[in-house]
């Protein structure tokens, strides 16, 4: 399966649609996600097509389909022959194959309910049971991989063109006698996947991503009661295997909260940090306007020439009843429609960048947009837009411009100041 990527060779482009806490059962937001009538009373029965239609009105595909876990509710079988059900639909209308999709389990995809009939070691020997049934889309995927996420060490690999991932289950060491299903990377399977890391012949130049369901930083929630101690454990290490050997991306899910971060560790190599949120659970009440359900298309169009960083931009849409898919924005979903990366400067040298730039364009003086600014310095493409606003910002009253559209998703405009 891996292609002969010569170290030499350029990355080009990769395109991945992200989903994540589908949660298909009892707790998703529609009638049509669930084998029975939902228990909170949504009345959406359309969620599926409605996707699938904007898709395919949008035009959106990709190479790879990843979920970072929690396909299902509760493990039920229902849930899961569902699950594998709209999974499949999707990879059809997104034009992905079996060999490029990508799943990881999250703590909803064990059957706790099974706990009440015997002890510890029945649960476990039954609790991923209909995942592992012929035909369903653990069975079907999992043969696409090295390593297998529902046996020991509980890390899969994948290697397809242009594209290392590597997956974990962080929900498995976490039984039912925890109060809360905290994620954990235990040091045994860590060892284990550092012996990978250290033997792994991987092109230099493909793209390396590490998929797990648990969140590896904190966030704070829009509502900070209850408190979350359910992120993984046993990140420090991790971190700085995933640094050291230079890992893009880590995809998550769980938290239920879109987040995009860079993670520059002891000031290495930059790790964008995706927290996925939930494309399709019901979400809690008090937590409207702040977070919707959400999906994202990772674009990657190649590496920066000198640094050798994964460029591109991450693109975000969010649900809501009435407006239904749409691009998501930072303020009600914690994370912008597109969040490009790939340029990472310190504040201090990207202001000199900018204002020796701005002063060449006459900046004050004459009318400029960001297409002459991205004319003059076309990596400024792959600076994050919040960074780009805060620069042109913090330069205003000194060159003498005006600044327009910073609070839309329109072009920037810098008019010259009044003579
Ligand atoms: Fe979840």
């Amino acid at each position: 399966m891996l292609n002969e990527i010569d170290a030499k060779d350029e990355l080009g482009p990769v395109s991945i649609v992200i989903l994540s806490d589908l949660h298909i059962g009892r707790n998703a937001r529609a009638l049509d996600l669930s084998p029975s009538e939902c228990a909170n009373g949504v009345i959406d029965n359309r969620f599926r097509n409605n996707f699938i239609d904007f898709i395919q009105n949008e035009s959106i595909s990709a190479d790879y389909l990843m979920i970072a876990g929690d396909l299902t509710d509760s493990a039920d079988p229902f849930e899961v022959e569902l699950a594998t059900e709209i999974v499949l639909e999707f990879m059809e209308v997104l034009n992905v194959s079996e060999e490029r999709t990508i799943i990881v389990p999250g703590n909803h995809d064990r059957n706790w309910a099974l706990m009440k009939f015997g002890d510890h070691e029945f649960w476990n020997s039954l609790t991923y049971a209909p995942f592992k049934l012929p035909g369903s889309l653990y069975d079907r995927l999992q043969v696409n991989s090295k390593g297998d996420l529902l046996d020991k060490p509980y890390f899969a690999v994948w290697e397809s063109e242009k594209l290392i991932v590597v997956g974990y289950n962080s929900s498995q060491h976490c039984g039912p006698e925890e109060a809360v299903n905290y994620g954990i990377l235990i040091d045994d399977d860590f060892r284990e996947i550092k012996k990978l890391f250290e033997i792994a012949d991987w092109p230099e130049n493909a793209l390396k991503i590490f998929l797990i369901h648990h969140h590896p930083k904190k966030y704070d929630y829009p509502v900070q009661f209850p408190l979350d101690f359910s992120d993984l454990q046993g990140v420090e290490n991790l971190l700085i295997a995933l640094h050291d050997y230079k890992f893009d991306f880590i995809v998550h899910g769980h938290v239920h909260q879109p987040r995009f971060s860079i993670d520059f560790g002891e000031i290495t190599w930059p790790i964008g940090i995706l927290s996925s949120g939930s494309f399709s659970i019901q979400l809690p009440f008090d937590w409207n306007g702040a977070i919707n359900n959400q999906f994202h298309l990772l674009n990657v169009e190649g590496r920066m020439p000198d640094s050798g960083y994964a460029k591109g931009n991450l693109y975000s849409w969010r649900y809501t009843t009435h407006r239904r898919w749409e691009p998501s924005e930072k303020q009600h979903d914690g994370i912008p429609h597109l969040e490009p990366f790939g340029l990472y400067m310190q504040h201090n040298d990207l202001k000199l960048k900018f204002r020796d730039l701005l002063l060449k364009l006459k900046a004050g003086i004459v009318d400029l947009d960001e297409e002459d600014i991205i004319k003059s310095f076309p990596d400024i493409k792959y600076l994050r837009r919040s960074k780009f606003i805060e620069i042109l910002q913090e330069l205003e009253l000194e060159l003498g411009y005006s600044l327009h559209n910073k609070y839309n998703n329109g072009t920037l405009i810098l008019l010259k100041g009044s003579d």
